[in-house]
């Protein structure tokens, strides 16, 4: 069922603006209810930049002890390996915010990825309210490949858009890594989403998603659509650079 989705596109000239304004929306959404704070954090390397201006510059502006830390998805290395996602995020945010301890919730990459996918997914379900029988997430952030992929969803796994699980273990097709990834139903039952998305390698999948290009079907993150949430796109001038200006 197609269904049309409303977005919310922000272009930035700098990373620090996107950094800024990314700060303000998770405050915003942070402070408007009195409850613990659900977020995913997004991997790869766009998030770094993001992450160490959020703890230079609002380390005391933002109540991290609200909040309860999730990975979207993390790459089956150790945490000590410059591959893994929460390896960035811990040297780049955690590690410098007062984040609680036992509210850091890091995919075991270093576990079989099978058990870890169904470990994972229990800890979410035990921990997250649920809607519609599924987890709903405070926000959610996502990077964007130049495949389209989003999370570890790939375009070679489709399937992973609609499985019923809530984690799910995934490859990536180029080097065949194992990942663990969150679900698209999932992702889609947020109640923010938050597409974060830098660079000129990335403005011709932005403008085919953006725009519905022919190309779009085969993008994964072309089926990211909140059922209920908001969907915004934080871009800077250059991933941005290809959308017409009807956008
Ligand atoms: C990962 C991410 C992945 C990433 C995109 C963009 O673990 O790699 O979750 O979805 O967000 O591949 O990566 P870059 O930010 O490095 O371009």
């Amino acid at each position: 069922m197609e269904f049309i989705v409303s977005y919310d596109i922000k272009i930035f000239n700098t990373l620090d603006e996107l950094s800024e304004q990314f700060s303000q929306l998770l405050k915003n959404k942070i402070n408007a209810e009195d409850k613990k704070f659900n977020l995913v954090l997004s991997g790869g390397s766009t998030p770094r930049n993001l992450f160490k201006y959020l703890s230079v510059n609002n380390k005391d502006q933002i109540n991290w002890s609200k909040i309860n830390f999730f990975w979207g998805d993390e790459r089956c290395v150790p945490p000590d390996d410059d591959q893994s996602n929460f390896k960035m995020a811990n040297e780049s945010l955690l590690s410098n915010i007062n984040a609680i301890e036992e509210n850091i919730f890091r995919i075991k990459g270093e576990d079989g990825p099978v058990k870890e996918a169904i470990r994972y997914s229990e800890i979410i379900r035990k921990t997250v309210p649920l809607k519609n029988n599924k987890p709903i997430f405070d926000l959610i952030m996502l990077g964007l490949g130049e495949d389209g992929h989003t999370a570890s969803i790939f375009p070679n796994q489709p399937d992973l858009i609609d499985d019923d699980k809530i984690c799910s273990v995934a490859i990536n097709p180029t080097s065949q890594q194992k990942r663990i990834t969150l679900t698209g139903k999932i992702i889609n039952n947020a109640r923010n989403i938050v597409f974060i998305v830098t660079g000129k390698k990335k403005s011709q999948v932005v403008a085919d998603i953006l725009e519905n290009k022919i190309t779009v079907k085969k993008y994964p993150a072309n089926y990211i659509r909140p059922v209920n949430g908001n969907l915004f796109w934080f871009l800077d001038n250059e991933a941005a650079s290809l959308l017409t200006e009807n956008n």
